[in-house]
């Protein structure tokens, strides 16, 4: 009996010493959650506030969280977008998606692969493909697609991470306090005006930027007009090529974004547009562009028209970068810098902004630190240049090279530069390298733009020099520095002439590892 007593009293103490085990281990636990509650709600203030979910916002914010920062989005929009821009992802931008751990975002939206050029002019056809025998460590291709397809992608990508909340809102203005911008004021989804607050906000706005003139005086320049739509259940018969044609008064351009849709357009240069409401624009298409586009194009490229497509019209700028002198914000994208849009590699550009900035931003512990953030975007800008100088000189100049003239000068360099592309062997390889993205090396393409030019003076002048010749020969030379001397000082001589900062982005941006 006293056996089964003893037996029983000990049962009841290891039951009864387990119950208040436990329980005091699940209140200690409780506590311990209140208190990693309380912690998060006094924190629940941001690392970053990026404002814009474009190409620029969602990958910056998809980057920056994966270095551990809680991210807060504010997008206007937060539907597909519908426009035509950033439809091609060069080579060179692909391997920085790659490197930003994105690549799969261009995978489900029936991209098309792109090879390289088709060029075209009086006639006569060309067709180049991006080098294979580079040192270029990944798949010498680009691609082509519907932006908006692509956008989304990408606010999904970074709205998978648990530390960015995208919300949908449209940004009114910078909080400012004493010269250190603080954060935004913001209309939220419901209507109501809101404000966030952050260390850092990162402006990603976009072309037609509201907020940079708060932080810069740069100015961006309208340089054309783009107009475009797409023809809808046609192939080309070269899916894979961007096709050029050079025309007056400037290019027209053809490409397969998605397995059906055939994106056209062309560019005006006079801000006196034909309507497109009152079908003036649709009739100036079909008598004044499309008799200039070759034969075999001409039917894909009327039956958009025909089918009554939607024309849109978008404007070409330019702006050089500059950096804003505020702290505690940061702009990027098209709201930092652009160039003309005929080299399709904007998005390459911002995405190289982004891989630099993410990897400078990352070893700092609070970005609040506005002396060491400042440091950073000095780094940032120098790092840069390779990528940036590259293409916005190649654009700028390429698309002044494109433009049709009376001028036989003018004219000899847009031949020359046709013919460039045509020679084949390592020309016609070294500028598709160029195109690509896939060799940012500022001086390499002084080099070629170079040689266009001798290439051009030599065909002027054949098949024997005249005095007209020689003089028109020399106005070409004059042309060309025209051409260069302008990007050389917008984007700094030194820093575009020097081999070891393109050595430099080459080994740290462009090599295979993925971050
Ligand atoms: C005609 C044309 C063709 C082009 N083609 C190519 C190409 O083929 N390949 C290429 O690489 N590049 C191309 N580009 C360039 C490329 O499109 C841009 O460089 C790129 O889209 C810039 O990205 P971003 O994030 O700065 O801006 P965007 O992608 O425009 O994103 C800006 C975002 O900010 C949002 N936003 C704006 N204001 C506010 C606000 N106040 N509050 C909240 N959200 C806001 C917008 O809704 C938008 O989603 C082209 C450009 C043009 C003009
Ligand atoms: C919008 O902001 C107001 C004021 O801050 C807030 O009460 C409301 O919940 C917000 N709406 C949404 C959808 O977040």
């Amino acid at each position: 009996m006293a056996f089964v007593e003893v037996c029983l009293w000990t049962l009841l103490a290891v039951v009864l010493s387990w119950t208040i085990f436990h329980v005091t281990k699940t209140m200690k636990k409780a506590t311990k959650l209140a208190d990693v509650a309380a912690e998060e709600k006094r924190d629940g203030v941001p690392d970053v506030i990026i404002v814009g979910a474009g190409v620029g916002g969602s990958a910056l914010a998809y980057a920056l969280a994966k270095d551990g920062r809680r991210v807060h989005v504010i997008e206007r929009d937060m539907r597909e977008p519908v426009r035509m821009m950033g439809e091609c992802m060069q080579p060179g931008g692909r391997l920085l998606l790659s490197k930003l751990g994105l690549q799969d975002c261009l995978e489900g939206i029936d991209a098309q692969k792109s090879t390289g050029l088709a060029l075209f002019k009086d006639g006569k056809e060309t067709l180049t493909s991006f080098p294979m025998d580079t040192n270029f460590p990944y798949e010498p291709y680009g691609r082509f697609f519907h932006n908006g397809r692509f956008v989304q992608r990408l606010r999904q990508k970074a709205s998978s991470l648990p530390n960015v909340r995208l919300e949908e809102g449209t940004v009114r203005s910078l909080i400012e306090e004493k010269g250190v911008v603080k954060g935004v004021t913001y209309k939220n989804s419901s209507g109501e005006e809101t404000t966030a607050f952050a260390p850092l906000t990162v402006v990603c706005d976009g072309c037609h930027s509201n907020l940079r003139r708060f932080l810069n005086n740069n100015n961006a320049e309208v340089t054309a007009y783009e107009i475009g739509y797409i023809s809808k259940n046609c192939r080309l018969e070269n899916p894979d090529k961007l096709h050029l044609i050079m025309a007056k008064p400037s290019f027209a351009m053809l490409y397969q974004i998605s397995s059906t849709d055939v994106r056209c357009n062309f560019e005006l240069l006079s801000n006196n547009l034909p309507s497109v409401s009152n079908g003036e624009m649709a009739s100036f298409v079909k008598n004044s562009i499309a008799p200039q586009v070759p034969l075999k194009l001409r039917k894909t490229f009327l039956k958009g028209l025909d089918e009554g497509a939607n024309i849109k019209i978008t404007q070409a700028k330019r702006m050089p970068a500059t950096l804003s002198g505020k702290k505690g914000v940061i702009v990027l994208g098209d709201a930092f810098n652009m160039r003309h849009p005929v080299i399709a590699s904007g998005m390459m550009v911002l995405l190289s902004d982004i891989l630099i900035l993410s990897r400078l931003l990352k070893p700092l512990g609070n970005l609040g630190d506005s002396n060491q953030v400042s440091e950073v975007m000095k780094s940032f800008y120098v790092l840069r240049k390779p990528m940036s100088a590259t293409v916005n000189t190649l654009g700028n100049a390429f698309w002044q090279v494109l433009i049709a003239s009376k001028d036989e000068a003018k004219e000899a360099m847009r031949q020359g530069c046709f013919d460039y592309l045509s020679s084949g062997g390592v020309r016609t390889s070294g500028m598709m390298a160029m195109f690509g993205g896939m060799n940012p090396m500022p001086l390499c393409l002084i080099y070629h733009l170079f040689v266009i030019t001798l290439f051009s003076i030599g065909q002027l002048l054949s098949p024997f020099p005249t005095p007209l010749r020689i003089w028109h020969s020399l106005r070409l030379f004059g042309l060309s520095l025209k051409l260069l001397v302008p990007h050389l000082k917008a984007e700094g001589v030194s820093q575009m002439l020097s081999p070891a900062n393109a050595v430099a982005y080459r080994k740290s941006y462009m090599d295979a590892t993925v971050v």
